[in-house]
């Protein structure tokens, strides 16, 4: 089986030399838009190309704003700040994430609470926040929620769409709005992912994208807040960009900003990256489905979107029967230049989050063990 995988993808590939977990693709108008930025001039931190990739992003998402940051991590620190979350707040997350999720948590000055994440979506699992809560949280008279055992209140719930499969959003804002906990969507892995045809990131009431180098479409660096309301998406822009009130000439700043906003140069990028979206969500799609195929019929189980989804397939996935499959697959086909990656060592094995509170994460830590990462470069496989 270890063998066959390398050769099918290496097969796809059509190369025997080294092939990436992901690897950014540069197919449209890419060279031509970041080259009219440096022309123009406008390299930094305005020009026509921010302003028309946030614009991009609201019409694909169908968000009310879009805020366009230096990256990911700052989108969703600007998010957390945004939804009120402040030092001494815990806000619920899953174990099973990519550090950033909880690195913003922590510049905050709040903590993450971790629950479980469900076996169909990978992310955080509805059930499992409802019994947390149920069994550790109180409301007070002012409607907050507080944590019988350290009387800290609880602002947030932030599921995460991991490898772009997004995660039972119904079910989870039904349990925000039962605790009144405000819903934040780490949607760094899912543009393109749709849950019962709305965009990730648009159902709480702020989502945080990604564009690293890794992702579905990259601008180099860059984030994009996305906001539910318009006068919040407002006041978010004008908090990234270091809150100066408009004057001619006078420079005075009425509360504490960031200084998070997205070069004209990476939004360039950003412009005609959003241009062969459609095209890359669709090759993405194909390779999913020669994943599938491929597994059929054998022990392992390739991950599909869930049935109510529709997913960009960002990292497809598997899952191995036991661990040592897991580790023989692992070694066999990165000896041979494929590329496979586990999961991320779950967040409360890491030194700075292993005293946060949290439930049963007997999913996530059975998924650590069995979860393998393919690659999933968007590729034309039509030739
Ligand atoms: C789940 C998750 N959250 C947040 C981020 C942070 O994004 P960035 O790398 O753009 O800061 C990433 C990706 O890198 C991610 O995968």
């Amino acid at each position: 089986m270890y063998k066959q995988l390398t050769n099918f993808v290496q097969d796809i590939y059509q190369t025997n030399e080294f092939i990436p977990l992901h690897a950014p693709t540069f197919s449209g108008n890419e060279k031509a838009y970041v080259c009219n930025a440096i022309e123009s001039t406008y390299v930094s931190s305005v020009g026509k190309y921010v302003t028309d990739f946030e614009q991009h992003i609201e019409l694909y998402t169908g968000t009310a704003k879009a805020v366009a940051t230096v990256n990911g991590s700052a989108a969703l620190h600007t998010a957390l700040f945004m939804a009120g979350v402040t030092a001494g707040d815990l806000v619920i997350t899953q174990a099973l994430t990519f550090v950033a999720t909880c690195n913003a948590l922590y510049h905050m000055g709040a903590k993450p609470v971790f629950v479980d994440v469900s076996r169909t979506s990978l992310g955080l699992c509805p059930k499992a926040t409802e019994d947390y809560l149920t069994d550790f949280v109180q409301m007070n008279s002012q409607g907050e929620c507080i944590h019988k055992s350290t009387g800290q209140r609880i602002r947030a719930v932030m599921p995460m769409h991991t490898f772009g499969h997004p995660v039972e959003l119904d079910e989870l804002l039904a349990v925000c709005r039962r605790w009144n906990l405000q819903l934040i969507e780490d949607a760094a892995e899912s543009l393109g992912s749709y849950y019962k045809g709305q965009h990730t990131g648009t159902i709480g009431e702020y989502g945080a994208v990604s564009f690293n180098g890794n992702k579905i479409i990259t601008t180099g660096g860059g984030g994009m807040v996305l906001c539910k309301s318009l006068d919040d998406g407002v006041h978010t822009k004008y908090v990234t960009t270091t809150a100066k009130v408009p004057h001619p000439y006078e420079f005075y700043h009425d509360e504490p900003g960031f200084n998070y906003r997205m070069p004209n140069l990476n939004a360039a990028l950003g412009c005609a990256q959003m241009e062969v979206l459609p095209k890359y969500l669709e090759q993405k799609r194909q390779l999913a489905l020669q994943y599938q195929e491929f597994f059929n019929c054998s022990d392992f189980q390739f991950v599909e979107e869930p049935e109510y989804a529709q997913s960009n397939y960002w990292l497809n996935a598997v899952i191995c029967p036991d661990k040592t499959s897991r580790d023989e697959l692992l070694q066999t086909t990165n000896e041979a230049g494929v590329m496979t990656r586990p999961i991320w060592q779950l967040m409360h094995r890491l030194p700075m989050f292993e005293s946060a509170l949290r439930g049963d994460l007997s999913v996530s830590e059975w998924l650590e063990g069995h979860l393998i990462n393919l690659p999933s470069s968007p590729i034309d496989l039509a030739g």
